[in-house]
């Protein structure tokens, strides 16, 4: 169903955007604006401003949205991850490809619009010290022999 009225090829004319500082002007928009909606849980008026309450439309390429330009920083950090730094592990590691493994949007914002610190979780308890306070794995089992590892044993 077409949304517009059809031109004179019953065509509506591709869409040109007409605002793009960062991004190439061939970039598929509509695949990359859905992509950083996933990746940090917004909606599009997260970094566009809101729509018209009459004609429900919004103008993407006004940067009246500040959040907008945040993002052009964050497209350019991202880019320069890929180009300037990850492509220096292909000198020490040549089977390393960045294609592959490439710094995504995802890979800090994981669906949110504000990435969480990072929290090491606490180690298992089998990785604490034998003998430490609050281990319980320190008190042997009835007739096991004692789990503390003599110094001389180690290499
Ligand atoms: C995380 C922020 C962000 C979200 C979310 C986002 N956009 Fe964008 N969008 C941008 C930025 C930044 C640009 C400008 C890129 C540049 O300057 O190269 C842009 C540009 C555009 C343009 C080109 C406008 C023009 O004429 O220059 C369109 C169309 C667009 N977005 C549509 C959308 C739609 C539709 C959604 C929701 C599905 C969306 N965007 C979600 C940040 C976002
Ligand atoms: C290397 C990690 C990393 C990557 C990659 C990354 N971001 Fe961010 N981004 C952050 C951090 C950290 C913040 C600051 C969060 C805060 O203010 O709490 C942030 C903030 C933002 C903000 C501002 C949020 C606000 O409320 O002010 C936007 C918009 C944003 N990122 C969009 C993007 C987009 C779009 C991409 C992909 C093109 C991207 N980010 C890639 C780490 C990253």
């Amino acid at each position: 169903m077409q949304g517009g009225p059809a031109g004179p090829g019953g065509q509506r004319a591709p869409f040109k955007p007409k605002n793009l500082k960062v991004l190439p002007e061939n970039t598929d928009l509509r695949a990359v604006m859905h992509g950083y909606e996933a990746a940090l849980g917004v909606e599009c008026e997260f970094c566009h401003v809101a729509p018209d309450p009459a004609t429900h439309r919004s103008d993407k390429a006004s940067d009246a949205n500040p959040m907008k330009d945040q993002a052009r920083a964050m497209i350019q950090m991202t880019d320069d991850i890929n180009r300037k730094y990850l492509t220096l592990l292909s000198k020490n590691t040549p089977t390393y490809d960045v294609k592959d493994a490439a710094v995504t949007c995802g890979t800090c914002h994981r669906g949110q619009k504000h990435p969480a610190a990072f929290v090491p979780p606490p180690r298992p308890e089998g990785e604490r010290t034998p003998g430490a306070p609050g281990n319980p794995t320190t008190a042997p089992a009835s007739g096991a022999p004692p789990t503390g590892v003599a110094p001389a044993t180690r290499q």
